[in-house]
């Protein structure tokens, strides 16, 4: 690109935020250019994030199940053996796979790549250092930050992502660890300890909060799930902060005390994860140039348009405020192009689901009942557990509940709470509900397929309203 060529949109960050803009400018006719710097398209999400945390998963967790879960279902199986370096080459073509694929829909889409890192130079120019050397600069009508997140370090721990890891090292470790310990029982916390405890690591998740999950998860639920990712394996200090790590260069000490404090007590690990959150990445774009500020946390202001101060400049994803999620970074980028090319674009934050990828999966949507209390919100709440689900009960998998709470006079959905095995494609129905601003009566008077883990979620609707058949 040259500056003659002033393009209607750049955008910096090819992440999900990012590409998903990208993509729709094209499909709406702007001309549009978009700045990656880590060689591949799909950011944190397709290169670090979720597409290779649910490989490691998923595959993770037929390991686990063919060496504990086979007999009592008439399957006898001879010797298993994991194969981590296969384990990470499947994961690596799924990641390379969707990452080439976005590529394609840019040039389906007429996206102008441009392989660098992107810093403003003024208020419509981004100067890009190519990431095949050289530079260019770029012009933009407008322009949409979304250059992401990064792991939050913790004070002390140098990251060398082998002994002391942040995510991406825990999705690319080269041996299973003997004993490792976990700084954060939030949703990364949760979903590597998972991983690396059923491939055989003796995992302790150290969490300064009397519960786990992270923010957002409802204290029934996170209460509940602990106690199955205890009979899994994974072992807890709850209401415990780390005071202090050691990395002596054969292992690592993590000193731990009672959150409020008290007894101290040394871990030792041979891996040390730490996922205590993440936050926005803005380094290096040289916002001092352009006068943009970010704040007290890092993210950049923005008004219900996304727009900046300087009006033409727009922020989506994890770089600024909300969840960060993928799936809520790609419902704002639509947002952001259609306000640039029709004036409107909307995004209903309280319909956005969170799920985490365990087994059971953990899924919700709307608020909780800590939430509800302290907004002052009458509700009712209904639940049915998957034990009393016939699907459930053939595929012996039972661990896990769905949890309704409506208004109390009204009866609408305020919020949905599951465990279960596919708790994460079940919330989509929960989340179309909240949509449409559905009661629990219109749940429950609605026909689910038998048998199916779904009339769970008609059940728990039932009983919310009224009373559940089978339980
Ligand atoms: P990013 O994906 O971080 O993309 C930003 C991109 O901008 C990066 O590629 C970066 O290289 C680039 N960039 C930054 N600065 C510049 C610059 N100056 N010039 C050029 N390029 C630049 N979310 C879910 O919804 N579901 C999940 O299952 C899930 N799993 C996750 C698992 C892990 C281990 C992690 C770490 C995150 C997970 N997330 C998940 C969160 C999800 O990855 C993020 O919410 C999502 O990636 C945010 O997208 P984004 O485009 O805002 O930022
Ligand atoms: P998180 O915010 O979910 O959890 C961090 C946890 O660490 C919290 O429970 C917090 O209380 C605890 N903590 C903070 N400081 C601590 C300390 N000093 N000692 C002990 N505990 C401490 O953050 P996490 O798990 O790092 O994930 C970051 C983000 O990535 C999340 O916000 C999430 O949105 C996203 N993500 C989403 C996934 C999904 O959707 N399935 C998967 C992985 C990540």
């Amino acid at each position: 690109a040259t500056e003659a060529e002033e393009k209607d949109l750049v955008i910096i960050g090819g992440g999900v935020a990012g590409y998903v803009a990208a993509i729709k400018a094209g499909q709406e006719g702007l001309k549009v250019a978009c700045i990656e710097k880590r060689g591949a398209l799909g950011g944190t999400c397709l290169n670090v994030g979720c597409i290779p945390s649910k490989s490691l998963l998923n595959n993770s967790h037929l390991y686990h199940q063919i060496l504990h879960d086979t007999k009592n279902r008439g399957i006898d199986v001879g010797e298993v053996k994991l194969n981590l370096e296969q384990m990470m080459k499947a994961k690596d073509t799924s990641v390379a796979g969707l990452t080439k694929g976005v590529e394609f829909l840019f040039k389906k889409n007429n996206v102008e790549y441009i392989k660098g890192t992107g810093a403003f130079a003024d208020e419509h120019t981004i100067a890009v250092n190519l990431v095949d050397g050289g530079e260019t600069t770029v012009r933009g009508k407008n322009i949409i930050i979304a250059t992401g997140s990064e792991a939050t370090p913790f004070p002390g721990l140098t990251i060398d992502e082998k002994k002391v890891i942040t995510s991406t090292g825990a999705i690319a470790l080269k041996t299973v660890p003997k004993k490792m310990v976990v700084i954060g029982g939030g949703i990364i916390g949760l979903e590597m300890a998972s991983v690396w405890c059923r491939l055989g690591a003796d995992v302790t998740i150290v969490e300064f909060l009397g519960q786990i999950g992270g923010p957002g998860m409802d204290a029934e639920i996170s209460k509940n799930m602990q106690k199955i990712l205890t009979k899994q394996g994974l072992k807890f200090k709850l209401n415990t902060k780390v005071t202090k790590g050691e990395d002596s260069g054969e292992d690592v000490k993590i000193h731990v005390e009672a959150a409020k404090g008290g007894k101290e007590e040394t871990l030792d690990a041979d891996v040390v994860l730490v996922a205590i959150g993440r936050r926005p990445y803005t380094a290096g774009l040289g916002l001092e140039n352009i006068g943009l500020e970010t704040d007290e946390r890092g993210r950049l202001v923005i008004d219900q348009e996304y727009r900046t101060k300087l009006p033409h400049i727009r922020v989506i994803g994890d770089c600024t405020f909300g969840p960060m999620l993928a799936h809520k970074a790609e419902e704002e980028a639509v947002a952001a192009i259609e306000f640039i090319t029709k004036n409107y674009g909307h995004v209903n934050y309280n319909a956005i689901p969170s799920v985490m990828y365990t087994h059971p999966e953990v899924a919700w949507v709307g608020q909780n009942e800590a939430e509800l209390k302290a907004a002052g919100i009458k509700y009712k709440v209904g639940s049915f557990p998957f034990t009393a689900n016939s699907r459930a009960k053939t595929n012996l998998d039972t661990d896990g509940m769905v949890k309704f709470l409506a208004d109390a006079e009204t009866d609408r959905i305020l919020g949905i709470h599951i465990i279960g095995a596919n708790a994460g494609e079940m919330i989509a129905e929960g989340v179309l509900a909240l949509e449409y601003g559905a009661s629990t009566e219109d749940v429950g008077r609605t026909s689910h397929a038998h048998p199916t883990l779904a009339e769970a979620f008609k059940e728990a609707a039932m009983a919310t309203y009224g009373k559940a058949i089978h339980y």
